[in-house]
């Protein structure tokens, strides 16, 4: 079959590799139909996530129709169209059972790596390094999923692939970086990045209460995208964040920040910025968290800082001076996909919400090195990618 493998820093193809096969009695193969880029896949493409090898299949953003289901798989039968989460998860074990879906301590068969780098292992994901498992991705015609009886959501008929595709990731994603935010109404929420993620997050902030968001980048579209959903839009190339945010908060700060931004924020001229390049490029330093102290600063006493943004490692010059002293909450995760599925495909059914106003990007399969390019620079309007295997 096709897929698009990675071979190094900025490097992917889109070449044959062999057939998924059933490896086990719970696993399901689904032929894709549509699959994402996802944000995360461009900390692949910039070489900043450890563990990858050549050749890897890139995607944990995946939907298709079931072509060949194990013998213990009850849940799901051949000809089923179904979502499949990022994370894959076990249903069983202590976390599974807790709804942290992310954190099943099953399904990283590499879980001592994890281990000794971050103190546990999180799940394995699709696509995403060996230290998360090692797991071959969705960008490609087929996908073998496992635990298939726990994680795929079945798609309601008359549901088109775009109303549905972001279950598996940014949608749950952007939800759960509202949700973190403890939002009872009328609050005022800041998201540091419009990427599709922050796009959502955006959205289900409205949708959980908050009375005003204000928006965080610097691309024209992305801003203007948070703008058609409502929010307030503030150009950090062109305006001091921290001002503005004072200024609009009678000098409090937001009630709740969100990070949807990560390890590879753009600062190029602030000086914490600089020095976590130079760090970063001298090996002695793993992330760029510049949005992340912004956002400590950003949030008002006894406010909560949500962070989806993904980092990596160890994180320098983090305010925890700021954060104590001034009761903050910090909440994060990998998202536990499964357990926001459910809710979330009711409310795309019920219309409040039509995932699908992200997509800027239809093409084909073999278009996919070029669009991660596209998607990296931001150029051609680009938001979010959706290839059609
Ligand atoms: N926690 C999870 O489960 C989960 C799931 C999906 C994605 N993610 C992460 O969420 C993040 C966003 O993903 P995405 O798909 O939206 O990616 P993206 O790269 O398209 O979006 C990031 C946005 O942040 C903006 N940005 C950069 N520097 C900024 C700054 N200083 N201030 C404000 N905005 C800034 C960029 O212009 C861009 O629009 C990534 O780190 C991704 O890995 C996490
Ligand atoms: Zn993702
Ligand atoms: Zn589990």
């Amino acid at each position: 079959m096709k897929a698009l493998t990675w071979h190094g820093k900025g490097d992917i193809r889109c070449e044959a590799v062999s057939d998924p096969r059933i490896e086990d009695g719970r696993d399901a193969i689904i032929k894709v139909t549509s699959c994402a880029i996802c944000g995360s896949d461009l900390h692949i493409y910039d070489g900043v996530i450890p563990a990858m090898e050549h050749g890897d299949v890139l995607g944990h953003e995946t939907m298709g129709e079931v072509v060949e289901v194990g013998r213990d798989n009850k849940k799901l039968k051949v000809g089923d169209r179904v979502v499949v989460p990022f994370t894959i998860s076990c249903g069983e074990c202590f976390f599974c059972q807790r709804g942290f879906y992310s954190g099943c301590e099953r399904s990283n068969p590499n879980r001592e790596k994890a281990t000794k780098l971050w103190g546990n292992s999180p799940a394995g994901l699709f696509g995403y390094s060996h230290l998360l498992g090692g797991y071959a991705g969705g960008q490609a015609e087929y996908l073998r999923v496992p635990y298939a009886d726990v994680g795929p959501i079945k798609v309601p008929d008359g549901m088109t692939d775009e109303q549905v595709l972001f279950l598996s990731d940014i949608f749950p994603t952007g939800y759960m970086a509202a949700d973190l935010c403890n939002l009872t109404g009328g609050e005022t929420v800041a998201v540091w990045g419009c990427g599709p993620v922050g796009q959502f997050a955006i959205r289900s902030a409205f949708l959980l209460g908050a009375e005003r968001v204000i928006a965080i980048d610097t691309v024209p579209e992305r801003l203007a995208l948070a703008r058609q959903a409502g929010a307030v839009t503030l150009d950090f190339k062109e305006e001091d964040i921290y001002d503005r945010i004072m200024e609009l908060t009678k000098g409090r700060g937001a009630d709740a920040c969100i990070d949807a931004v990560g390890s590879e924020a753009d600062a190029t001229a602030s000086l914490d910025s600089i020095i976590d390049r130079v760090k970063v490029a001298t090996f002695m330093g793993t992330d760029r968290p510049h949005v992340l102290r912004q956002a400590i600063h950003c949030c008002r006493n006894f406010g909560t800082v949500s962070i989806v943004g993904v980092y990596g490692g160890l994180l320098d010059k983090i305010p925890m001076g700021s954060a104590i002293n001034r009761g903050l909450t910090f909440r994060m995760a990998q998202t536990p996909v499964q357990k926001y599925l459910p809710m979330l495909l009711e409310r795309v059914q019920k219309g409040d919400i039509d995932p699908s106003f992200v997509i800027t990007h239809t093409a084909r399969l073999e278009d996919g090195p070029d669009l991660y390019k596209t998607f990296r620079d931001k150029k051609d309007g680009c938001i979010k990618v959706v290839l059609k295997p």
